[in-house]
């Protein structure tokens, strides 16, 4: 499974990077508002970063909009995928910006027939927020799981993208039901690092070493 980034904070994304462990990034107005940066800008520093995808969102929610702002930020670099919000408007852009070659990833999605209709308009990627399913009393990664196996069933080429992660169970439960991607916050990419035995071996093993003789 492809881990992304969730995030419009240049220095975080520099740190998770550094990792090794980021194969792309995503962005959403509601980030990049926190990064401080005007988008253009914001999306080429973080395309400098990661060398992989980079969604970047359209504001419009009219088709001529959509196509008009998707093809700018498709001109910032190679690696920007068009996040595009999941409405009929949206649906008619992504099948045109397909016949571009131009990326997309269709956001907000938040049920299977959704998934399905972005898939057929001709989307690289579709973004189900398991998190906020999860805050309205759902189960977040059963959707997950609808998607990939109907995705599964039709051969369609859309990669399923776990958005709104909020914690190592959510990113382990997308890697077991075959998710292509999750897309993590770097807080939550810190936890998965995290394990409290780790931290007790690696104590024990510094504390033991001060007993080997120097030589
Ligand atoms: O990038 C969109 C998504 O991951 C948002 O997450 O935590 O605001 O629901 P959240």
């Amino acid at each position: 499974m492809q881990l992304f980034i969730d995030s419009g904070d240049l220095d975080e994304i520099r740190e998770a990077q550094a990792m090794g462990a980021i194969d792309g990034v995503t962005t959403n107005p509601s980030l990049l508002a926190k990064g401080g940066r005007p988008t253009r800008q914001a999306i080429a520093a973080i395309c400098e970063i990661v060398d992989g995808p980079v969604s970047a969102e359209v504001l419009a929610i009219d088709c001529e909009g959509i196509l008009r702002e998707g093809r700018e930020l498709a001109k910032i670099h190679p690696n920007v995928v068009v996040k595009v919000p999941l409405i009929a408007e949206g649906l008619k852009a992504v099948k045109i910006f397909a016949s571009e070659g131009i990326h997309t990833n269709v956001t907000l999605c938040f049920s299977a027939p959704q998934a399905l209709l972005v898939a057929k308009a001709g989307a690289t990627y579709i973004s189900p927020f398991v998190g906020r399913i999860d805050d309205a009393g759902g189960d977040g990664m059963e959707l997950v799981q609808q998607i990939v196996e109907i995705y599964r069933n039709y051969d369609f080429d859309t990669q399923v993208l776990t958005a709104s992660v909020r914690s190592p169970v959510h990113f382990t439960r997308a890697a077991l039901i075959g998710s292509h991607v999750a897309t993590v916050p770097f807080a939550v990419i810190k936890q998965l690092l995290k394990h409290p035995l780790t931290d007790i071996g690696l104590a024990k093993f510094l504390e033991d070493a001060k007993k080997i003789p120097q030589g």
